[in-house]
């Protein structure tokens, strides 16, 4: 493929010389002269391990050349992948200004081309950028329209700084946001060759992926450091500990408790949460992070009364309402915390959960209901039907086998609320269906 690439910084000069390592004819474009001369030179504009001997070869093999004239690369290219910089403003907020001015120079050299021309962002953008600023900009200076003329997608770079090369060529996951097919597949296949898998998905997707695996990062390093301050306090091997979370790749590394859904609870999160920042204190240990997950958890059980709310009904079901699916353990269970603040505000409440009723009849936790939570003992209903036949929203508090049959006999004058991770109940459904968060 005849390709341009915008920008000769960290991405854009990693990303022209491994195109050109797969065989494409790649030209760089960048409005620092100095940046386009080294390439030229077959020299790194940055320094990046093994760039230059890519970078060199590129150009003795007539693949890779570099110029400041953008105009002219757009009309010896059919794809144009937009690598400029996205800083912060001042206040935090991202500075589109060199993306727009990147999409009004490739629009402009539109105008002068004929066939068609895929632009891919690869310039790091927050979800709705493209619909909202790249697109208009490409369509309003091209004269063209999204469609067979003029592709356009996101395709989020995930390369690290000194690994770029190393990151490029082995990649976990190569996503794609796209539209039409035709670009899809034209961006899949500046990849032939590399092992892994490229995913199709939209373009806020695709936005949103690269600001989600950053803040994942920085979150675990965060949570690393954490832990460590703790353990060295306490004359504790922080590595060693670290190095055995890691193992467990069943729960810790692992998608387990990584699905938006409803607050945790139950008999060890919380509890154990708490012990471990009251240590830190004691300890005077500062641990900003773990301090912010109860006060984040409690606010998720805020955000679904304040959905019940905004539903203007008074009639409410809830089905299931121990801490976890499967089980009859009602120890800080979100969803009682959430049905006492209901009841607090006045609504009509049923609850069903079948392995609760289990337990007030022949459980451990028989006492626990009589004594604990008589008011919401008062509130349970012993088959399902009675509380789908009072209930003007439903909200579904845990994941259970049982739930898919129980919706199945919704009306659709009927609102679900789902508070769970959990995908299945959905078709079964014809009420109105919203998630919690996700
Ligand atoms: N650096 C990284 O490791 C990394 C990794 C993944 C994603 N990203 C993202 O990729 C984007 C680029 O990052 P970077 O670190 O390569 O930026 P950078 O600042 O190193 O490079 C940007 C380059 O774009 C050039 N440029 C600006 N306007 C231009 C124009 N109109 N035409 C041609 N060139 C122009 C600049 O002169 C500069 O050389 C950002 O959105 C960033 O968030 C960066």
């Amino acid at each position: 493929m005849r390709i341009s690439v915008f920008g000769l910084g960290y991405v854009g000069a990693v990303v022209t010389a491994c195109l050109a390592r797969g065989g494409h004819s790649v030209t760089g474009v960048d409005t620092d002269a100095a940046k386009a001369a080294l390439v030229n030179a077959g020299r790194a504009p940055i320094i990046e391990e093994g760039l230059e001997a890519l970078l060199t070869e590129g150009v003795q093999a007539g693949r890779v050349r570099a110029t400041t004239d953008s105009r002219e690369a757009v009309l010896t290219s059919d794809v144009s992948l937009i690598c400029v910089g996205t800083p912060s403003r001042p206040t935090g907020e991202i500075d589109l200004t060199y993306v727009e001015r990147v999409c009004g120079e490739i629009g402009r050299a539109l105008r002068e081309k004929s066939g068609p021309h895929l632009v891919v962002v690869r310039s790091t953008l927050l979800p709705g950028s493209v619909e909202g600023t790249v697109l208009p900009v490409l369509e309003g200076e091209s004269g063209r329209k999204l469609g067979p003329e003029l592709g356009v997608a996101i395709n989020p770079e995930f390369l690290r700084e000194g690994t770029a090369l190393e990151d490029f060529f082995h990649p976990a996951l190569t996503v794609v946001g796209a539209v039409a097919d035709r670009d899809f597949e034209q961006v899949a296949e500046l990849y032939r060759g590399l092992s892994a898998p490229v995913v199709r998905t939209t373009f806020k997707v695709a936005e949103m992926m690269k600001y989600v695996n950053n803040v994942f990062h920085a979150l675990k390093i965060t949570f690393g450091n954490e832990i460590g301050a703790i353990c060295h306090r306490l004359g504790v091997d922080g590595r060693e500990v670290m190095d055995l979370l890691c193992q467990d790749t069943k729960l810790n590394l692992s998608p387990v408790y990584l699905r938006p859904g409803f607050a945790y609870g139950g008999s060890c999160l919380p509890k154990d949460l708490r012990a471990l920042c009251r240590l830190a204190q004691a300890q005077e240990v500062e641990v900003p992070l773990l301090r912010a997950i109860g006060a984040s958890n409690e606010r998720q059980v805020q955000a679904a009364v304040e959905r019940i709310v905004a539903q203007g009904r008074r009639r409410i079901g809830v089905l299931g309402f121990a801490f976890k699916g499967g089980t009859d353990d009602l120890r800080e269970s979100p969803v009682v915390t959430l049905v006492e603040t209901l009841l607090g505000k006045g609504y009509e409440l049923k609850l069903y959960d079948a392995r609760v009723s289990l337990a007030r009849l022949v459980g451990a936790n028989r006492r626990f209901i009589e004594q604990r939570i008589p008011h919401l003992s008062r509130l349970m209903v012993e088959q399902a039907a009675e509380l789908v036949a009072h209930a003007e929203v439903v909200i579904i508090g845990n994941q259970s086998a049982g739930h898919a049959a129980i919706l199945a006999g919704l009306r659709p004058d009927q609102v679900v609320i789902d508070l769970t991770p959990a995908a299945r109940v959905r078709p079964a459904t014809p009420a109105r269906y919203e998630r919690i968060c996700g």
